[in-house]
């Protein structure tokens, strides 16, 4: 598309906080450290994870970009920033995290493929754009459609940067028509990450933000959006995650990740001045997966989704109180 371009090499990349633990240069992945992290609830852009398979595209000019949405459906269109920006603006905070967050970890059982992320490969954001579900009215989707009178059922997102796992095809990825057009499951396309315009490393201009799921649907620097049939055969694993339960109240849906708080009757071990204890998670989600207790037990080759109880030594130390 007119306007946007996605570079064979690494020459243009943007400027990047020199405090962010790298973890792959080319393409350019890395984590903040987990200090700066949890040190707010909304994480700063320029610490927020960086998660790129090729070089950073670049906006030629911002006037001329446009993306087509395309596939099955009557009426295919082309829409610039202008298209978007008229439409109702919402802001949502919402929490996104690489599937391969905490990989470094699972590879200690035995060794895994894919970008060692440590533990801060996510990040709190909010996201300013137009609903997607309002995108494809647009193009005659009514909200709350699943399926297109032409067999349409997934929406896949298709961007121009230069990936090396796709043999230098661009990186895309799909989800469900029925999610898409559905308002109040909050699917962004966003021009805006915590209130200014979104950074380049981001997906400037324009990018998908899919909330509650794996970070790999958020595709970045949108070129193309297609309806199709079938799941896009994209190189994350499709299958691999599960989908809000069909019974999903999506209203009541918090879509940021929380910093719990919570008391302990340290009295006893404070009268021992030191104490070194382990604080055991063990969560349940609203699909009612629970969070296995062992990485052991849920390795895979790719080394993704390590749900598992991530154990934080505490030291309880002597106040003067
Ligand atoms: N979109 C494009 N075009 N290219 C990418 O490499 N990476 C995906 C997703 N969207 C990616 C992309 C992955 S795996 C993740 S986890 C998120 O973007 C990371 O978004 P961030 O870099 O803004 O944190």
């Amino acid at each position: 598309m007119p306007g946007l371009e996605g570079p064979l090499d690494y020459s243009k990349e943007p400027p990047r906080h020199p405090c962010l633990q790298i973890n792959a240069k080319e393409p350019f992945n890395a984590e903040p450290p987990r200090s700066l992290l949890v040190s707010s609830y909304v994480t700063p852009v320029d610490l927020f994870y960086k998660r790129n398979h090729g070089p950073i595209p670049i906006v030629e000019d911002l006037e001329r970009y446009c993306f087509s949405i395309s596939g099955l459906i009557k009426n295919p269109k082309k829409l610039f920033m202008k298209d978007i920006w008229m439409l109702p603006k919402y802001n949502v905070t919402a929490t996104l995290q690489c599937a391969g967050n905490r990989r470094t970890a699972m590879s200690k059982t035995r060794k895994v493929k894919g970008v060692g992320w440590d533990v801060s490969a996510l990040g709190n954001a909010v996201w300013g754009g137009a609903k997607l579900a309002d995108v494809l009215e647009l193009v005659g989707i009514p909200n709350l459609t699943s399926t297109t009178q032409s067999g349409g059922k997934h929406v896949e997102f298709v961007s121009v940067d230069k990936c090396k796992e796709e043999n230098g095809g661009p990186y895309k990825a799909s989800i469900p028509l029925s999610q898409a057009t559905n308002p109040d499951a909050d699917v962004l396309l966003a021009y805006e990450m915590n209130g200014e315009t979104l950074n380049r490393d981001h997906g400037y201009p324009l990018r998908v933000v899919v909330p509650g799921i794996i970070g790999a649907r958020s595709v970045k620097w949108i070129d193309s959006i297609n309806i199709i049939a079938e799941e896009c055969q994209g190189f994350f694993m499709q299958k691999d995650y599960k989908m809000f339960p069909p019974s999903v109240d999506w209203d009541n849906i918090n879509w940021a990740s929380r910093r719990p708080q919570m008391d302990f009757p340290v009295q006893s071990v404070i009268c021992s001045l030191e104490d070194v204890n382990a604080i055991k998670p063990g969560k349940v989600d609203i699909a009612s997966n629970v969070q296995p207790e062992k990485v052991e037990d849920i390795w895979n080759l790719r080394g993704i989704l390590n749900t598992s109880w991530h154990r934080v030594q505490v030291r309880v130390g002597h106040s003067n109180m």
